[in-house]
């Protein structure tokens, strides 16, 4: 029998590499023939490390499995796919949580060997760029339009025409060289779906970049990984070595003529290298500092040559166009916000994990139907989406729909798709602090109202915690607020106000409350 236990990194933190050698050794004592399988993970972070069996109806799960608990399935022949075991969660593709998801990008996450080439092209793999090399360039680019992919690193950039503005930009003559750069900096907070793309599904990203290099004529990429991520790294290298191998990178992709090659590039964990000028300067061996825009990346790019620089997630959404249609992607989603999101649910969350979603449902849907509300049963207060810069959300907002528009009617972002979930015992006061705090820490310290304005908005806060002339203060940090969002020559400076506007705003109790308990 063929059992699967999941490899990504929060599996190993929970105990899978373990478990998986506790199962092996206890197989061959009792003459159990069992095929482990190292598949990545499906991102029900609740029930991991989550494993599988085959059984002819599907796959069967068990889960959350410690090593304590192998005796008991053993003794459950948990490899007939045991329904009576304790950790029994019946077939895996049928739990709800799941099943109601549309995973479009994350199709292939927990069901496949990551680094099995053989799997991938079993599972749709490379079907895209097969069809994207009968496709002049523009046909690539237009299908990208057509799907109406926005960049999925936050911004929401059409990246149909940033590759078109790529593709018509001229290279300075003596070089001749475009480039696709993959920012794989996923400095979020409670952000993973980049890291799941890389530790699970590789080859994905790699046929996504290859089509991009097709697309605009680059035959250069680099994927810029943040340091922190040690086994996407791995993972990553072993599967472009294996494309190599396979003709699927090169100077001759599958005889085709055509030429991409590959590398990833190591960051040194500075959250300001996930802003794409900075990776550049940081990809070119020189210090993280922002770049002013104009001229665009596209245009002026890596080592001053037109490139594309995409998120992740926007690159592995590439095969699947090309391979089912820019239409099969464009059907899913609501208004402007074509296709899916993988929301990543963190913080205090009853069942967090990876919900990737077609644009359109509230935010509470996805908080409470798949996340379940929070982990310890007391009342959710305030979510932060998009990242440590994103607004916080009270209650009277959680029935916005998941789209870049209805967000941003609320002053809220969708960001990367980051959810970070607080009970009521968070203090807002604590958490503007910190996004200030936060900023002083990531600052690159280019422009003045992002350097020295974050320093000064960590004092004001202070004070107004200290009781001290509180609605001066808060006027003031309004103020700073302000000069910081139209001052800031990027979304560090830029967008830290927002976090710390919606607290003042929405939780206005909590900075108030300080001034009662006077000092
Ligand atoms: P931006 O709006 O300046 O640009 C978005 C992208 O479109 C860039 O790649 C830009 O070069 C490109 N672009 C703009 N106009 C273009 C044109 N006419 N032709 C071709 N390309 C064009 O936004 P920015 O500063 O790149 O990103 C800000 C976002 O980053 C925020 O909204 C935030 O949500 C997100 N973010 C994501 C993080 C993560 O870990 N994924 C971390 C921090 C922020
Ligand atoms: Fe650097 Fe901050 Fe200015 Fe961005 S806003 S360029 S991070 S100083």
């Amino acid at each position: 029998t063929r059992i699967y236990i999941p490899s990504d990194t929060t599996a190993k933190a929970l105990g899978a590499d373990r478990v998986a050698r506790v199962i092996e050794a206890t197989a061959k004592e009792q003459g159990v023939e069992l095929e482990i399988v190292r598949n990545g993970t499906r991102a029900l972070y609740w029930l991991d490390p989550l494993i599988e069996v085959d059984t002819p109806e599907g796959r069967f799960g068990y889960g959350p499995v410690t090593v304590k608990d192998v005796d008991s399935l053993f003794a459950a022949e948990f490899w007939s796919g045991e329904t009576a075991h304790p950790l029994a969660v019946g077939l895996v593709e049928e739990i709800p949580y799941l099943k109601r998801q549309q995973r479009l990008t994350f199709s292939r996450a927990g069901v496949t060997d990551p680094l099995s080439l053989s799997d991938y092209e079993a599972h749709d793999g490379y079907k895209g760029l097969r069809n994207a090399l009968k496709l002049e360039a523009q046909g690539i680019v237009d299908a990208v339009k057509a799907s109406g992919l926005r960049g999925r690193g936050g911004a929401a950039f059409p990246t149909g025409i940033k590759w078109q503005t790529v593709l018509d930009a001229n290279s300075p003559e003596q070089q001749k060289q475009k480039y696709i750069v993959c920012n794989a900096d996923e400095g979020d907070s409670g952000t993973f779906a980049d890291r799941l793309v890389m530790e699970c599904d590789p080859f994905m990203l790699i046929e996504g970049m290859t089509i991009a290099g097709l697309a605009v004529g680059a035959t250069q990429g680099y994927i810029y990984l943040r340091s922190e991520y040690p086994l996407a790294d791995k993972n990553l290298n072993a599967a472009i070595e294996s494309a190599y191998a396979n003709n699927l990178l090169g100077e001759d992709i599958l005889g085709s003529g055509r030429h991409f090659d590959l590398e990833v590039r190591v960051g040194a964990g500075a959250y300001i290298c996930g802003e794409e000028t900075s990776l550049l300067e940081s990809l070119e061996g020189k210090r993280g500092l922002v770049r002013a825009k104009p001229p665009l990346p596209a245009i002026v790019g890596l080592f001053g040559q037109p490139t594309v620089v995409n998120n992740v997630l926007s690159l592995a959404a590439v095969p699947f166009i090309l391979d089912k249609g820019a239409q099969a992607y464009a059907d899913c989603g609501m208004g402007r916000s074509r296709g899916t999101l993988p929301f990543q649910v963190a913080g205090n969350v009853k069942q967090g994990g990876l919900v990737e979603l077609a644009f359109g449902p509230t935010l509470r849907e996805l908080m409470f139907d798949f996340a379940g509300g929070t982990r310890n049963g007391r009342p959710l207060r305030a979510v932060q989406v998009g990242g440590p810069l994103g607004a916080y959300l009270p209650e009277s907002q959680w029935d916005t729909p998941l789209d870049y528009e209805e967000f941003a009617k609320v002053g809220a972002v969708l960001g990367h798709g980051g959810v970070v979930m607080f009970d009521d015992t968070v203090d807002m006061g604590e958490q503007a602090r910190f996004s200030m705090e936060f900023c002083v820490a990531e600052s690159c310290g280019k422009c003045t109202p992002c350097r020295i304005g974050s320093t000064r908005g960590v004092e004001v806060i202070d004070r107004i915690h200290a009781g001290q002339n509180v609605d001066a203060n808060l006027e003031l940090l309004s103020d700073l607020c302000e000069t910081m969002l139209d001052g800031s020559l990027c979304a560090m400076g830029g967008m830290t106000p927002f976090p710390v506007q919606s607290a003042v705003k929405h939780f206005g109790e909590d900075f108030v409350k300080h001034s009662t308990s006077e000092h």
